[in-house]
Parts: structure tokens; sequence; C-alpha cells
């Protein structure tokens, strides 16, 4: 009874500091504490949750996490409805604006300006200062409910500070920022899966998922801008907002008080400079009356408030002669046009390339070669093509058509059944596929095998030392002293020498050596299967437990597992039905890799025999439990703390100061992941 009551309130205890380390790091960017400290205080809360699951709160911050699936967003019907806003993108009609208002309600007014944020609209609901819905707009009478997504961001409160009235439905904006939105779409290139065009369908797309725990990783931000309801307490919208903050809500700091429209201008000329170095998209900015008894008063038309407008920016365009269209191939084989175009300045940068997404967009823009063609930037990171100017065309100008033909290596292009991605079906033998896939089977998420990085990996393909990532695991020593070429490197174009001394072919083979004992899931990811990525990866492996089972899945029963769709079905039945892939999984097999997650529970070796190991920090490849589980699977022991009988400290990122001090002060020796795996391999 002791221990229950102790642990009851360790675990308010522990949600009171996390909710305030959180308020500190997402809300006021000002954290307190290190994240590896966060990262103790939440482990131990999810530990003591699973032990006591009836201290559990619902909206306890180990839900950022997500892990509920929502198969239907059920539709919500708003409370105060969710209106749009009257936008224009003349300063005169601003100015008309600001007549009418006079007009209405006199001289004696101020404004406040607000960027207008380009993401998603969400209206929050908490009762007693605990979220309890997250509705989208939808079509401001109606929208979705999708409160188990949104208590995955971090930025918006699980439970409020400072008492704020028992029911309040507050207003935001949900987005991605540019930092999160290019991660996601490189990945996904790399999946071999179309790209979001733009951060706000990024939002809009994350939003809308039924596993939480894939919006979790999203990393989508709010910025809080208004308060719905009738008779509020506050005079202002200013007030208002001063309140939203005290409650911890993450509210902008880029508002201004302004004094008649003379002060407005300079607001939104400021911001429209500004515009292009901020870390996420606006497309405008919203301009509304402060004081609440005077918006009463002017009321709403049946979609817009009276008292507001939305000055929107322009897109920045230029035009320019497309000179060429790219197509090129990924390492999955999916197939991207690219548009060359003469250089043109646009929005502070040199623009030469644009994306063309895929065949439809090719089509819809009805594209040909030597076309004057306009570039917009508008917010968006990734220029692109807008419109052709179809006046100064030649009259006897080529169209641009989709390629027919592999540009790398000739074969017959294949179109996905949705018809969205073209890609070429030649996968064993079309050159940036073979290197596409080493590169992906070597990364650091992979199976981090990172002395090879991609000149090494050219140099070997080229030298015809390896073809595919079954020959990794047969090189040695002599296939690879000696071996020179120049190289041009990607990142800065410069020309460097990699030649392969005693040192590098020995880093290199003992980190294919360790790379042996890389656990299923992530040999799985690493195979390179078209849209299969990380978080799918891990499920399949769970699910079906070893590479036999998933091997001989009918599609029927791949897309009875939860969140594979067809598209994913059909990509994995088709690469196990390619002979060249199962004669690779075989070999692969046969060198020792890991294709079950049963063979990481049985003892794979005595290596650890008796050594004594304290895990600290945050890895790369591997989280902290995987780490442990290694270790125990080869015979070591794992223990919490540091003592004279320690034989290592196996260090990751942002291990405490007082761990090292201890470590030294004991003559522990500090390790990393990868000594750790050497060690394993050296046996
Ligand atoms: S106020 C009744 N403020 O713009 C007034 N909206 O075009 C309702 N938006 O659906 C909106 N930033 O998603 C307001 N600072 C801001 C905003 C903002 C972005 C979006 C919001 C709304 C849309 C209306």
């Amino acid at each position: 009874m002791k221990d229950k009551n102790r642990a009851k309130q360790r675990i308010e205890e522990l949600t009171k500091k996390i909710e305030e380390h959180n308020f500190h790091y997402y809300v006021e960017a000002d954290p307190k504490i290190s994240d590896y400290e966060f990262d103790r205080l939440l482990d131990e809360l999810v530990s003591l949750e699973k032990e006591y699951p009836e201290f559990k709160d619902e909206n306890s911050p180990t839900q950022r996490v997500g892990g509920q699936v929502t198969k239907k967003f059920p539709a919500v019907r708003h409370k105060y409805p969710m209106y749009s806003l009257a936008n224009t993108y003349s300063k005169e009609e601003v100015i008309d604006f600001d007549k009418r208002i006079k007009k209405a309600i006199g001289e004696s007014f101020e404004y406040v300006c607000e960027l207008k944020y380009d993401g998603v609209a969400i209206s929050l609901t908490y009762e007693n200062g605990r979220l309890v819905r997250a509705v989208t707009r939808g079509d401001g009478v109606t929208g979705d409910e999708i409160t188990n997504n949104v208590k995955t961001i971090p930025s918006i409160p699980l439970r409020l500070r400072n008492e704020p009235p028992a029911l309040i439905e507050v207003r935001g904006e949900i987005y991605m920022p540019h930092g999160s939105f290019l991660k996601l779409n490189r990945q996904k290139e790399e999946n071999g899966e179309s790209l979001f065009a733009n951060p706000r369908n990024a939002a809009a797309g994350s939003l809308k998922l039924q596993d939480s725990s894939v919006v979790a990783k999203r990393r989508l931000e709010c910025f809080i801008y208004g308060l719905a309801g009738d008779n509020l307490p506050y005079p202002t919208h200013w007030d208002c907002h001063k309140e939203l903050k005290s409650w911890g809500f993450r509210v902008s700091e880029d508002v201004r008080k302004c004094n008649g429209i003379n002060e407005i201008f300079p607001f939104v000329d400021e911001y429209e400079e500004k515009r292009g170095s901020l870390p996420f998209d606006i497309d405008g900015v919203v301009i509304k009356i402060n004081s609440f008894d005077q918006q009463d008063r002017l009321g709403y038309t049946s979609k817009f408030p009276r008292w507001a407008i939305a000055y929107k920016y322009k897109a920045e365009r230029a035009g320019t002669i497309l000179e060429d269209v790219l197509f090129q191939v990924g390492r999955t084989g999916a197939v991207t046009p690219v548009a060359v175009l003469e250089p043109v300045r646009l929005a502070g940068s040199t623009v030469k390339r644009a994306s063309l997404y895929n065949a439809d967009k090719l089509e819809e823009l009805d594209l040909h070669y030597n076309d004057y063609v306009y570039v917009e930037k508008g917010g968006d990171i990734i220029p692109k093509i807008v419109g052709v100017d179809t006046g100064k065309r030649e009259s006897r100008a080529r169209k641009v058509v989709f390629a027919k033909k592999c540009p790398e290596c000739g074969s017959e292009l294949a179109r996905e059944p949705d018809g969205s991605v073209h890609y070429c079906p030649n996968s064993m033998s079309c050159p940036p596929q073979i290197r596409g896939r080493i590169e992906h089977f070597i990364s650091r998420r992979a199976m981090n095998i990172e002395s090879l990085g991609q000149g090494k990996t050219e140099l070997l393909i080229s030298k015809g030392k390896i073809n595919n990532i079954a020959d990794l695991y047969s090189l040695d020593y002599h296939d690879l002293i000696g071996l020179e070429k120049l190289y041009k490197d990607p990142e800065n174009g410069k020309q460097k020498r990699i030649s392969f001394r005693e040192k590098t072919v020995k880093n290199i083979l003992s980190a294919i050596e360790a790379s042996r004992n890389t656990p299923f899931d992530r040999v799985l990811y690493s195979l390179g299967i078209r849209h299969l990525g990380e978080t799918m990866a891990k499920k399949l492996a769970r699910h079906f437990g070893d590479i036999d089972k998933l091997m001989n899945a009918s599609f029927d029963e791949l897309v009875a597992v939860k969140d594979v769709g067809e598209k994913m079905a059909r990509s994995i039945t088709a690469y196990f039905e390619n002979r060249g892939n199962t004669e690779i999984i075989e070999r692969l097999r046969n060198a020792g890799l890991i294709f079950s997650m049963h063979s990481s529970a049985e003892p794979a070796g005595s290596a650890l025999d008796g050594k004594s190991f304290v895990v600290s920090g945050v890895f790369e490849k591997y989280s902290r439990n995987e780490i442990k589980e290694l270790i125990e699977k080869h015979g070591g022991e794992v223990k919490g703390s540091i003592s004279s009988k320690t034989d290592y400290l196996v260090a990751g990122e942002k291990m405490g100061p007082e761990k090292r001090r201890k470590a030294e002060e004991l003559q522990v020796p500090v390790i990393s992941e990868k000594q750790l795996e050497e060690l394993i391999s050296k046996g």
C-alpha cells in the first residue's frame, strides 16, 4: 500500500515537472534542463505508469509519443462556428475596410496585427484545465475530431496552468515548420514515396494519419490566436492573448497593437521582408479590432467577421525559360521529373531547378521545351512552376512528355497501379538503383556501416567489388587494400582522393562485421523495399516475427496488418516475387544477419561473458533498450549505476556529466555504441 501511495505521488510529481519543462522548452523556448535529463524524467514516468496503470492519466505527458489509432475521425459540431476571414491582396481594400469600421463605430479604436500562419485551423476544448477535444475547422460548422493526434504536438498543453475558466475553447493554427517539412520529404524521397508539395499539405496530411505515433514524429507546432465564447471576461483581444499565454498556450510574439491604419502598413511591410527568414510559412497578416465590445458591435456576415481582414502577400513570381526536363531515378527506381531553368532571381535566391512532382503535374502544365514559364516561391520552400505564357511559345515547340525509358539503363518504365509514380523496374542492374540501394543499406539509420561513405561505395562498385548489398559480406582484406580513386564530393563539388590504406580497410571490415548484430526490424528496413519506411518495417517485423513468414504472406494477409495499405502490400509482394531479391536475402542469411525477432532473445554469443556494463545517454543506431538487449544477448549484464565492478560505460550523446565524472574517477572505460559492436564482433 505504501509503495502504491508513493508511486501515485511520484507519478503526480513527475507529471507536473515534465509539464513544466515542456512549457519552458516548447512555449517559452527557454529550456531549463538538458534533453537527456528530460528524457530520464519521462522514462521514469513511462515505467511507473506501466507498473501502476491505474494511476495513468489520459492527459499524461507520456501521451505525447502517441500510440492510439483512430480508424475514423468522428464529425463534431462546433459550439461556436469557426469563421473564415475576408481577404485581400490590395492595400486600397485595407483602407476601405478601415473606412467601413470608422463609419460603423467612429474614430476611437485600436487594431491588433498578427501573422497569418499557413497551416490547419484547430479548435481545442479544455474542461477544468484539461484538453478534452481537438476539432478541425471542416466547413466551419462541423469538423473532424482528431484529439489523439493533436495530443502528440508538444506545444499544445494537455493540462493548463494558472486556473483558467472551467470550460474554454481556444482557436489556433497547427503548422509544420520548415525543418520538419524538409526532413519529412527527404525521408519520403528515400522511401520512393511521392512528396508533399508544401508544409501546409504536410501538416494537414499528418493530422489525418490513423496512427498517432507517426504523427508524433512529424514535429508539428501550434500557435494559439484566439478564444471562442460569449461574454468573455477580458475587454480586448490583446488582454486575451496575455491570458492565453499565462495558461500555458504558445502565443506568437510577432503581434503588434496599432493605432489606426497608418501603423498597420509598417507591420505588413516589415513581415513581408522577414517572411523569408521565418522558420514557418505565413501567407499574410491578419488585422483585427482589439476591443471585444467593438467586435460585437461590428458583428459577422454569414462567413466572415466584419471586425477583421486578412491582407495576403502576393507569391513572389519570376519568368524564365524552361531549358530542359530531366528524369531523375531514385534508389527505389522512382522517376521524378525536374525542370531545368534559365537561372533567375526569386525571393532572395537564384532558382535553376523546379520540381515537377509527377506525370500528372507535367500533363496539367502542358509544358513545351523552351517555354516561357512562371516560377513561384509563395512562401513555400521548393520553387514550383505555376504557369506558362503560351503566347511566347514557338510554333514548332516540342511538347514535354514523360520519359518512356529509364534515362540511366534504358529499361521501359512502369507505372504504379494508382498512376502516381513512374519507376524503372530494372532494380537489379540500373546503376542509380544499385548505388542507391547500397547507400541506403549502409546508412546510419539502417545497418550503420558508416566507414563506407558514398565515395567509397562508388569506388567499390566501379572496381567491380560489389554489385549488391550481399556482396559486402564477402569482402576481405585483399579485395580492398590499395584501391584508389578521385571522387567528386556531391556536397561541395570538390575533388577528393580516396585510397584504401590499412586503417581504412580494417575500419570498413570491422564495421561490416559489427553490422551482423543489427536487429531484424532494421535489417528489414535496410533492404530498401519501396514504400517501406522505418516505422512500418518495425511493425511488420513484430507482426510476422521472421522473414520467412513475411515472405510467404499473401497480399490479403499483408493488408490485414494495421496501417499496411494496398500500395505497400503490392510493393512487398513484388519485392519477394523477384528471384534476385530472394537470392540476396539467402546470402545475407548465410552471412549471419538477423532475420527473426526471436533470435535477439536467444543467447547469440558469449563475447561479453562475465562483463558488467552501464548504459547512459541517447544513441544513434539503437534505443537504450536495444543496447541493453544487445549486451545481454551476448552474455554481458547491465547495471543501473557505476561501481568499481563496472567493466564498461556505454555512452551516447547527452550523457549526464555526473556519470562521466564517476567513470573517470573509477577508471571505467567509456565506449561508444560502435565500440560496443566491435567488442562483440571481436569476441
Ligand atoms: S482569426 C474569426 N488569426 O486563416 C476569425 N486566423 O482565412 C478567425 N489563420 O481558418 C480566424 N492565422 O486557419 C486568425 N492569426 C490568425 C490566423 C488565422 C491563420 C487562418 C485560420 C482561418 C483562416 C481564415
